[in-house]
Parts: structure tokens; sequence; C-alpha cells
């Protein structure tokens, strides 16, 4: 794979199109198997407010929301295991996941997110997991997303940036638990997906 541009936005490094389009479209496939056995299912949140975005997970864990909290389980809630980890997300981990961490461990799953039209994600930080040491790896798929990073503590600055199909997102060192959320998406902006829509793929080291 080329050298592809690199932006720093509040601590969150951000690579340009470090997926061609054969490569994109090689993980569309490998998302399609991880939804066929992992069927993507709309979480709630504890106050029983359905999530915009659609969600499964491949991996030893999978992350799952309902009236019970936000947790990472070891099974689908059908009760089925989650499918594995495809080596071609597993040599992203590793290509990217290397840049925030030398002592990179591998990761323990890969949380599968569609954004359909209308569909955002509010600012959050990503704080279920034992080991903020490893960084969180992310790659966007399909339509552009308005990606929103603030700070460790709630509230204050934020900056924006769009998503674009092929772009890597590394959440690591000081900027692990930064609040991050996606605000829309340009729905149709893309043709990978045929049906349109966007694809986020973060994986996670959860133990
Ligand atoms: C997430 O924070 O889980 C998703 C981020 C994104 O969709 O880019
Ligand atoms: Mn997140």
């Amino acid at each position: 794979m080329s050298e592809c541009e690199r932006i720093e936005l509040r601590g969150v490094t951000v690579f340009r199109r470090a997926l061609d389009e054969s490569a994109q479209a090689g993980l569309v496939d490998r998302i399609r198997e991880i939804a066929r056995a992992a069927p993507m299912f709309h979480p709630e949140t504890r106050w029983g407010k359905r999530m915009s975005v659609k969600m499964t997970s491949a991996g030893k864990f999978g992350w799952v929301s309902d009236r019970r909290g936000y947790r990472y389980e070891r099974r689908h809630p059908s009760g089925a295991d989650w499918p594995p980890i495809p080596a071609a997300v597993l040599e992203i981990w590793e290509r990217f996941g290397a840049v925030a961490t030398p002592a990179l461990r591998a990761p323990e799953c890969c949380l599968v997110n569609y954004y359909g039209e209308g569909a955002r994600m509010g600012l959050h930080q990503d704080r279920d997991e034992a080991d903020f040491t490893q960084p969180v790896v992310s790659v966007s798929l399909g339509d552009a997303g308005l990606f929103r990073v603030g700070n460790i503590e709630r509230g204050g600055k934020t900056e924006s940036l769009w998503l674009e199909s092929g772009d890597v997102v590394v959440l690591g060192g000081a900027a692990r638990l930064v609040h991050h959320g996606v605000d829309r998406i340009r729905f149709g902006s893309s043709g990978l997906l045929k049906d349109g829509g966007r694809i986020n793929l973060t994986l996670r080291v959860v133990t």
C-alpha cells in the first residue's frame, strides 16, 4: 500500500484515502459476510431510545446497547458467536494502530456501524475498554460523514472534518479518550454501497 496524506485533528490522526477502491470493495464483501452471520440491529440506549445507526460486530467481543446499558458481550443478541475479524481488517489494525502504540495488542472487537439516510452519532468517548494504551482504529466506507472531535472533558471547542470512503482514523495516545461523533452523512455521495449509506468499522482491544 502506498503512502497517503496524514492530517492531525485535535490529536486524532486521519489517514486520507488510506484504502484504494479495490480494498474498499473487498471490505464491503467481508462486511456482508459478517452481517449474514451476525445480522445488524438498531441498539437502544439505556433510556429506551432507538439509535439511528445499525450495528453488528466481529471478534471475541461485540459492542451492544439496550435498556441494561452499554457493554461488550461475547455473543450476538441471537445467542450466536460473533464471526471472526477478517484478515484484511486485521492488516489495517497492524498498519495504522502501530502509529499510535508500539506495543500493539490484537484487536478483540470490530464494531460495524451502518449509517443510513439521516443517521448520526452524538458526541461520546470510547471508554468501555480496559486498556487505554491501546488505540481505536476506525475505517470509513461509502458516503461521506461529518466527523466532530472535541476534548477529553465534556464541552469546549470542537472541530469537524468530512470523512470519506477509504479514510482511516486513529484515536490513540493523548487523544484516546477524546469526545467524537458524526453529525450527519452526505447520503448518496459515494457509489461504493449500492443502496447508499456509510459504514464505519471501529477496532478495539477490549480487555
Ligand atoms: C464511533 O465512534 O463508533 C463511530 C465513528 C464514525 O462513525 O466515524
Ligand atoms: Mn466512538
